[in-house]
C-alpha cells in the first residue's frame, strides 16, 4: 500500500471514493445525515487548494483517504477507507501520516468529529491516544502534536519525490501515445 498527496486533478479519484460509501458510512464520515452526491461535489470543490488530501492506493486503486484542513494551529482530519480495505491498519496508517504532515505545518493539535456511535473511528482515536470529548451524539477527539522534526520532515519529502517521479511518468506515457501513434 502506497500512501501520498493527492494531485489537484486527482481529486475526482477522491470524489469517487466518497462516492462509493453507503449511505450509514457517508453519515459517519461527515457527522451528519444525507449526504448526496451532490454535497460530497460541492464538498471536495471547496477543498482549498492548501489543504491536504493523502490517497492510499492499494492495486493502484484509491483505497483510503485523508482530507486535513488547517485552522490557525489546528488540523482537521476527516478519514475515511473503502468497506474492501477495513481492518488492515489503512484508517491509523493515514491518521500517523496526516499527523506527521500537520506538525510540518507546524499544527499543534490534529482534531477530528465523529459521531458517539462511529465505533470504529472511537476505537481509531483511542489506539491513536487521542483526547476525547462526547457530547450529545457527537465526539471531538483531539491530539497534542509536537513540532516538526528530521523525521517528519524527511517522511514528507521521500514521499513528495515519490508522487513527482509517478506523476513524469505518467506524463511520459502519455507523451509517448501521442508522438508515437501506434499502428493500425
Ligand atoms: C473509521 C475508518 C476510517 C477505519 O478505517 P480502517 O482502515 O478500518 O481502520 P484500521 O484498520 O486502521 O483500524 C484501527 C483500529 O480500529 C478498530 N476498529 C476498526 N473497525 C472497528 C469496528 N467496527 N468496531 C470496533 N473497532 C474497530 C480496529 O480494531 C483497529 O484497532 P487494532 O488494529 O488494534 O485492531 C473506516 O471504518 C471508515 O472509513 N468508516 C467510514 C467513515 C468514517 O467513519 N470516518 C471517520 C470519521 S471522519
Amino acid at each position: 500500500m502506497l500512501i501520498r498527496k493527492l494531485l489537484t486533478h486527482e481529486r475526482p479519484l477522491f470524489v469517487a471514493h466518497l462516492k462509493r460509501l453507503t449511505p450509514s458510512d457517508r453519515q459517519f464520515r461527515f457527522a451528519h445525515a444525507h449526504v448526496s452526491d451532490d454535497v460530497i461535489d460541492r464538498y471536495v470543490a471547496g477543498i482549498a487548494m492548501d489543504d491536504l488530501i493523502l490517497g492510499c492506493f492499494a492495486d493502484d486503486q484509491l483505497a483510503g483517504a485523508a482530507h486535513v484542513a488547517f485552522a490557525g494551529d489546528l488540523a482537521e482530519v476527516g478519514v475515511s477507507v473503502d468497506p474492501d480495505h477495513r481492518a488492515q491498519g489503512i484508517g491509523a496508517e493515514l491518521f500517523r501520516r496526516a499527523s506527521r504532515w500537520a506538525r510540518n505545518r507546524h499544527a499543534e493539535r490534529l482534531y477530528t468529529l465523529c459521531q458517539t456511535d462511529n465505533r470504529a473511528m472511537i476505537a481509531l482515536a483511542v489506539k491513536l491516544g487521542m483526547v476525547i470529548h462526547r457530547e450529545s451524539g457527537t465526539a471531538e477527539a483531539f491530539l497534542a502534536l509536537a513540532p516538526p522534526d528530521l523525521l517528519t520532515v524527511s517522511d514528507e519529502v521521500s514521499v513528495g519525490m515519490n508522487t513527482v517521479f509517478r506523476d513524469w511518468a505518467d506524463v511520459m506515457r502519455t507523451c509517448r501515445g501521442v508522438w508515437l501513434p501506434t499502428r493500425t
